[in-house]
């Protein structure tokens, strides 16, 4: 029971539910009617009808009205869109109690201090059909029967009931037995007891049978007039409501009462129960509150082949997903299932399961188990327990009958009965029995309730695998996945050894723990898929969580299809829906998670294209590379993998196909490492990347391939590298030539004035016309060394010696060693300005120091 809505307010006489909106009528002791919406909390419309109190009001969903009947005896109709009156009568001669809609015919039944119940027909201008007499006190209220809308039943504080037909003004019968007056009364609408309840102010509640006009039970407890009470249209509960502030919940079949509330509103005056719902309105001195009563989760359960049995309330219905045929089914998509009607149970379901073959059903409820045939639901056996669950062999079953005893029944005959040494608060089926008590959770074997383990441990849900190698044991905040070795229990049942008070120690291994609370499970496989708290639906595997999809609302897991490739759930409205999962998929990581690769080579040509990524990553995650770069269909993750793998040829293929300088990179750096420096040179070419290029050439010393590289990157304007590769190889002109063309005229200048002291002049004027552009004076004050031969002493030897190199071929030559020799003769000429002698380690550098001191 959880309080959905309070809302304060004067003193509420009369409640009632609109049939599809979110609202709550509730009329007022001051005179006002209101519109409270249950879902945004919210107060919506308010009818000042008069300032006497309205005793009743009711919605007529139909006509879009709200019908009230106030203490100035006038009955009132409103539109609840337009909120305008419609109509207005005198209805009676003194205060009016009740209103009574017909569910089909266009009449409402009031009735009054007056003692009279009139019949008013909206259809003939609200005229009055019928009068009914026979009370000698107020008539408190009225209610038409269910089952027969031509007969209705009131109750008056004559201490009577009287049972009524449409068309006779006489009561048809008088039930009597209460000891003071009669305030309340509602009929019994289930199809298998022609029962009627009644209040009064002798504080008891009765119970009628109105065929044989017994009263068949009297409910005791209200410690004040009790002024309220419903036959719970759907739920097997008898709501009471009493002038002590309470309101009492008991069971309709056992008159058990299983729930006192007090909310502190002071006087309970009215209820009002739904069809179809778990809403419950109940009307106070101080306001209103709604209820909501019972269990969310359907009682419903699949079987392999997809036969679905569920309970409506009492009424037992089935569905075949395969009589739906070929049509296409989208997820989460309401499947149009055909129902059929089985019948109705015996015993209020709260729980309904298959056994693993899918022959037989369990239906649980109210402390009591019913075993069905699958197919025609006849009952096998049946029994009270607190519990009821399934082993994993289908002929077994275990109860729970109290807080102390588990019995385990085999072929429907008890096998054994025990009592698990810390208590039964819970059991739990599958591969072993899991018993749970408050030092936590013990495990036994079925076959001799042998404890296998005891695990520190409050699990709400046990999940087996179906070869009962993996479980998940599901707690409040979390869900473990344990690994179950069989082979260790069996050994150590054979010698005795690591056997504790605790069980064996080895039976379980932990394989992960997840931070997700799981409401409903099932294992395909090694793949466990869930439900979520948060309305996630997902499967672990190997140590992943993989999203299937996000749910709108609350959903229970039915169970899986392999040939439909299809998860089925259904929701507490017993809607079905299904979203894909392809079983190819699952089969083929619960290969892998198993090892085996012959398996998982099998089942992956059935696995589609698009799907195939998604295994090559749950691959790579478990740490099979190599599987995941052969299965990968997506060239990112396969050029990805193959760099980890050091897989230069299938990468370099990739890059190819991607053409991406990125990849080129990725791929120059792996084979760099590797010492692949022709391929790196190639893709350092093709991620355009000189700097990187020029770094291995000079580091490898390879001429060729410095020459090359000086084209390509004076071609591509890298100008630095373009001339850092001039120089290395001594094309000194070539230097020159770059600089004036890149605009870098001083440098030029200078270039030449140090190497090539012919270009010098040609330079020089450049360099002047340049500057003369933005500064004249500057430009002027540029001195030609070829005419200033003062101010540049050994200016002739330089020419000298560029025309010796000139004609020896050095310095422009394509061999190496005298160029190189001639770079570091340059490099260090330039350098010994800045170096101390001392500071040149000569041991490296094949040089005499004749040729340093020079
Ligand atoms: C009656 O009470 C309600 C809520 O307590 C209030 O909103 C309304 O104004 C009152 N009506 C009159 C006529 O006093
Ligand atoms: C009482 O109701 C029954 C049907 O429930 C009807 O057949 C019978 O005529 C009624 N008796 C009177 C006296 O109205
Ligand atoms: C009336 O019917 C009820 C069952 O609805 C039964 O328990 C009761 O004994 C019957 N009373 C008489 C007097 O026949
Ligand atoms: C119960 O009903 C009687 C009339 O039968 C009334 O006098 C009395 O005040 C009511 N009790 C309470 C607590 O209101
Ligand atoms: C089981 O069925 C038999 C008749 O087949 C019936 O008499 C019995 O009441 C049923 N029991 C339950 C608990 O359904
Ligand atoms: C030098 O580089 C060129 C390509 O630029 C290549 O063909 C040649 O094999 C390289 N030489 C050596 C010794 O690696």
């Amino acid at each position: 029971i959880k309080r959905r809505l309070t809302a304060r307010s004067d003193r509420v006489k009369s409640v009632d539910l609109h049939p599809t909106e979110p609202w709550m009528l509730a009329s007022l002791y001051n005179g006002s009617v209101c519109v409270w919406n249950h879902e945004t909390q919210t107060l919506v419309k308010t009818f000042e009808v008069c300032d006497l109190p309205v005793r009743a009001s009711k919605f007529v969903a139909r006509k879009n009205w709200v019908i009230t009947g106030a203490d100035d005896m006038q009955i009132r109709v409103f539109n609840y869109n337009t909120l305008e009156r419609v109509h207005m009568f005198e209805a009676h001669s003194d205060y009016i109690r009740c209103i009574a809609v017909h569910p089909t015919q266009p009449y409402i039944l009031t009735s009054s201090d007056d003692m009279l119940i009139k019949l008013w027909d909206w259809d003939k201008k609200w005229s009055c059909s019928q009068v009914f007499e026979g009370h000698t006190h107020y008539v408190m209220q009225i209610v038409i029967n269910p089952k027969d809308n031509n007969q209705f039943a009131s109750a008056s504080l004559d201490r009577t009931i009287k049972v009524w037909q449409l068309g006779s003004s006489s009561p048809n019968f008088t039930l009597e037995g209460h000891e003071k007056g009669v305030n309340c009364i509602d009929y019994y609408s289930g199809g298998d007891k022609p029962y009627l309840i009644s209040g009064a102010d002798d504080r008891q509640v009765k119970i009628w049978d109105y065929q044989n006009k017994t009263c068949v039970q009297t409910l005791e407890g209200h410690a004040q007039n009790v002024s309220c009470v419903s036959f719970h249209p759907e739920l097997p509960i008898i709501i009471t409501g009493s002038e002590d502030g309470t309101v009492r919940i008991w069971h309709s079949s056992t008159y058990r009462l299983e729930s006192t509330l007090n909310y502190g509103m002071e006087r309970v005056w009215c209820v009002c129960g739904l069809r179809g719902s778990n809403n419950v309105a109940l009307g106070y001195d101080e306001g209103s509150i709604i209820i909501k009563v019972g269990r969310e989760e359907p009682a419903m359960s699949m079987d392999t082949n997809g036969k679905i049995i569920w309970a409506k309330h009492s009424e037992i219905q089935q569905a075949n997903l395969k009589a739906m045929g070929d049509a296409e089914i989208k997820d989460g998509e309401r499947l149009p299932l055909a129902v059929k009607d089985m019948g109705s149970c015996e015993i209020y379901p709260q729980t309904i399961q298959h056994n693993p073959n899918g022959r037989f059903v369990v239906v649980c409820g109210d402390g009591e188990y019913i075993i069905y045939t699958a197919m025609a639901l006849r009952n096998k056996s049946f029994g009270s327990a607190q519990e009821f669950v399934w082993a994993h062999d289908s002929s077994e079953y275990a109860i729970r009958e109290s807080n102390s005893i588990v019995k385990i029944f085999k072929n429907f005959k008890e096998k054994k009965s025990f009592k698990p040494d810390f208590g039964a608060e819970g059991i739990y089926g599958g591969f072993l029995l899991g018993v749970r008590s408050v030092n936590g959770l013990a495990f036994y074997d079925w076959e001799n309730t042998e404890l296998i383990r005891r695990i520190e441990i409050q699990p709400k849900h046990i999940f087996w695998s179906d070869s009962g190698e993996l479980v998940c044991i599901a707690t409040e905040e979390s869900f473990f996945i344990l690994r179950y070795l069989a082979e260790k229990v069996a050994a150590s049942q054979e010698n005795n050894e690591g056997v504790t008070e605790d069980g064996i120690e080895d039976a379980f291994e932990v394989q992960g723990e997840i931070q997700e609370i799981v409401k409903t499970g099932l294992w395909v496989g090694d793949c466990f898929i869930y439900t979520s708290s948060v309305n996630r639906l997902n499967y672990y595997v190997g140590g992943e969580i993989v999203t299937i999809a996000h749910l709108d609302r609350t959903m229970y897991l039915l169970g899986y299809i392999p040939k439909d490739d299809r998860l089925y759930l259904g929701d507490k409205e017993l809607n079905i829906v299904s979203y894909s999962l392809l079983v190819s998929v699952l089969e083929y990581q619960t290969a892998v998670m198993r090892r085996d690769f012959g398996m998982a080579d099998k089942v992956l040509p059935t696995i589609p294209k698009e799907q195939r990524t998604r295994v090559a990553h749950f691959l790579e995650k478990q740490g099979f590379k190599q599987q995941a770069l052969a299965v990968s269909t997506d060239p990112e993750h396969r050029f990805e993998l193959a760099l980890q793998l050091g897989e230069l040829k299938i990468a370099y293929q990739l890059a190819v196909e991607a053409e991406s300088e990125q990849k080129w990179k990725q791929l120059a750096e792996l084979a760099i490492s590797k010492c692949q420096f022709g391929l790196a040179q190639e893709c350092l070419h093709h991620a355009q990347d000189y700097g990187g290029l020029l770094l291995l050439a000079t580091a490898s010393g390879n001429a060729t391939m410095v020459g090359k590289l000086a084209e390509g990157a004076e071609r591509d304007g890298k100008n630095n590298v373009a001339f850092m590769t001039y120089f290395l190889q001594g094309k000194l002109d070539q230097c020159l030539e770059l600089l004036i063309r890149t605009n870098r005229l001083p440098e030029a200048a200078f270039l030449a004035r140090t190497y090539l002291p012919s270009q010098v002049s040609r330079v020089v004027k450049l360099w002047r016309e340049n500057l003369a552009k933005v500064n004249q004076k500057a430009a002027e004050s540029l001195a030609d060394p070829t005419e200033y031969e003062n101010l540049f002493p050994g200016l002739r030897e330089a020419f000298a010696a560029e025309h010796y190199l000139r004609e020896s071929c050095l310095g422009t030559s394509s061999s190496t060693s005298p160029s190189s020799k001639i770079i570091i003769f340059l490099c260090l000429e330039v350098d010994l300005d800045n170096m101390e002698l001392d500071d040149i380690d000569t041991t490296d550098v094949n040089l005499d120091d004749d040729f340093l001191d020079d």
